[in-house]
């Protein structure tokens, strides 16, 4: 079991490169399912998760050759509708693979992704909007299974879940007639699957908007795609910047993909300077506390919340945190309590007291990025070391993360 050790106190300085978004990579990945013809993705990030969803696509005979950051994928064999529970458990986001196996083959037996740290994350929307387009639906064995001809349909989401509208976003292309899908969500990772399913012959309109509309097609073909940057890394070394009285710029950055998490940085002090692809972020006079309620895009990402708060619980003043997205994502909080912060739980309101400096401990990543919270606290900690236990949760979201936090100049290793 790896361990990340962090000799913290040293302000972060240079230029970190960002990695393709983990977020639109799986999601393109599953799209390729329904291609009749080869599929080429670029920029994609060498992370734990997306071998997963390989291991997942490969066992159903999608042919995949995986070399540097691109990715070819040959769905035109595959013979397999189903994703086994022992690697869907594993990673969640393999239960994109239910709609675009619906909606090219007319079947598909997808484990139930079950919860994680984070919450139950259940998953009645993507299953009621696929019943919307006519799919049967059972559970059989911890197992959706699903099948039927989609028929195009009217479907409001009860909330704008990413995935739910990446399924049946994936699901409609192949539906006879058109799907208008009310209430979806807006991320840019949808925005970027939108694009390729589009370059492979979909009709899909208002991706981004809360109401995207899909003309249904007879079939898709291949096409090539080049993933967005990672917007949540992105935020992480702006924050680690930030936080540890540095100056880092990330290149290769999509600014607009993050403007409410800038207003908030902005709002602590910090400077912040878009050069185009370029985001410089620097605390030459320190940072203020500011007030963080979670929103499905546009709002503050929730993805971003606790790697903020590792940084606001140095900060001047007090700072008042609603996670509205998840029920149970202040896993950090008893860790960065360990050391020595200032922070107050009310159900899923946080209040986090600035103190002059965090030491650090040995402590426990519960979830992707409650661990990179603990590796900006253990930045940000004056003195002691901090080891940060079971750090498989940050390689599934992060690319070598201490080495590129060394090339900042932090103190920080991997021991075996
Ligand atoms: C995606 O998860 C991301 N994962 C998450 O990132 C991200 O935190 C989340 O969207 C919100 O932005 C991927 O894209 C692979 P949701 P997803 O469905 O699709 C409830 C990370 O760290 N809900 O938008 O699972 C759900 O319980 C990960 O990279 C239902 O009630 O998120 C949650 O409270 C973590 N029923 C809320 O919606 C459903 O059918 C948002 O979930 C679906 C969701």
């Amino acid at each position: 079991m790896d361990k990340i050790l962090i000799r913290g106190g040293h302000p972060l300085h240079g230029k970190v490169f960002v990695r393709g978004a983990k977020n639109a990579a799986l999601p393109l990945m599953a799209a390729a399912l329904l291609s009749e013809t080869p599929c080429v993705l670029h920029n994609i990030p060498c992370l734990h998760d997306v071998f997963t969803l390989d291991k997942i696509l490969s066992g159903m005979g999608m042919r995949i050759d995986f070399t540097g950051r691109s990715m070819n994928l040959d769905a035109s064999d595959v013979a397999c509708q189903e994703a086994p529970y022992d690697l869907v458990r594993r990673m969640r986001a393999s239960f994109f693979v239910l709609g675009p196996l619906l909606g090219r083959f007319g079947k598909a037996r997808v484990s139930l992704p079950g919860g994680c740290a984070i919450g139950t994350r259940p998953v009645d929307i993507h299953l009621t909007g696929l019943e919307a387009l006519g799919a049967s639906i059972a559970i059989e064995d911890g197992y959706v299974v699903a099948s039927g001809r989609l028929k195009g349909a009217d479907f409001t989401l009860d909330y704008p879940s990413v995935g739910a509208t990446e399924n049946l976003l994936m699901a409609a292309c192949r539906a006879e007639g058109v799907t208008r899908l009310s209430n979806a969500a807006r991320e840019p990772e949808i925005v970027d699957v939108a694009a390729f399913l589009n370059r492979m012959g979909a009709q899909i309109s208002g991706a981004g908007t809360d109401l995207i509309t899909v003309v249904g097609v007879d079939a898709l073909g291949g096409a090539e795609h080049s993933v967005i940057p990672d917007r949540i890394e992105t935020g992480t070394f702006l924050l680690a910047g930030v936080a540890t009285h540095g100056d880092v710029t990330v290149q290769n950055a999509h600014a607009d993909h993050l403007a409410s998490f800038l207003k908030k940085l902005r709002e602590t002090g910090a400077e912040i300077e878009v050069t185009g692809t370029h985001i410089r972020a620097r605390a030459v006079n320190g940072f203020r506390s500011t007030d963080i309620t979670t929103q499905p895009y546009p709002g503050f990402p929730t993805d971003l919340q606790a790697q903020t708060m590792a940084m606001l619980c140095v900060a001047e003043g007090a700072s008042v945190i609603r996670e509205m997205v998840f029920e149970n994502r202040f896993m950090q909080v008893a860790e960065l309590m360990r050391m020595g912060a200032d922070i107050d739980l009310d159900g899923n309101t946080a209040v986090v007291r600035g103190v002059k400096a965090l030491s650090g401990a040995p402590v426990m990543a519960s979830d992707l990025r409650a661990s990179a919270a603990l590796v900006l606290a253990g930045l940000v900690a004056e003195k002691g070391e901090t080891a940060v236990a079971r750090v498989y949760h940050i390689d599934r979201g992060y690319e070598r993360i201490e080495e590129r936090l060394n090339a900042l100049g932090a103190d920080i290793q991997r021991v075996r």
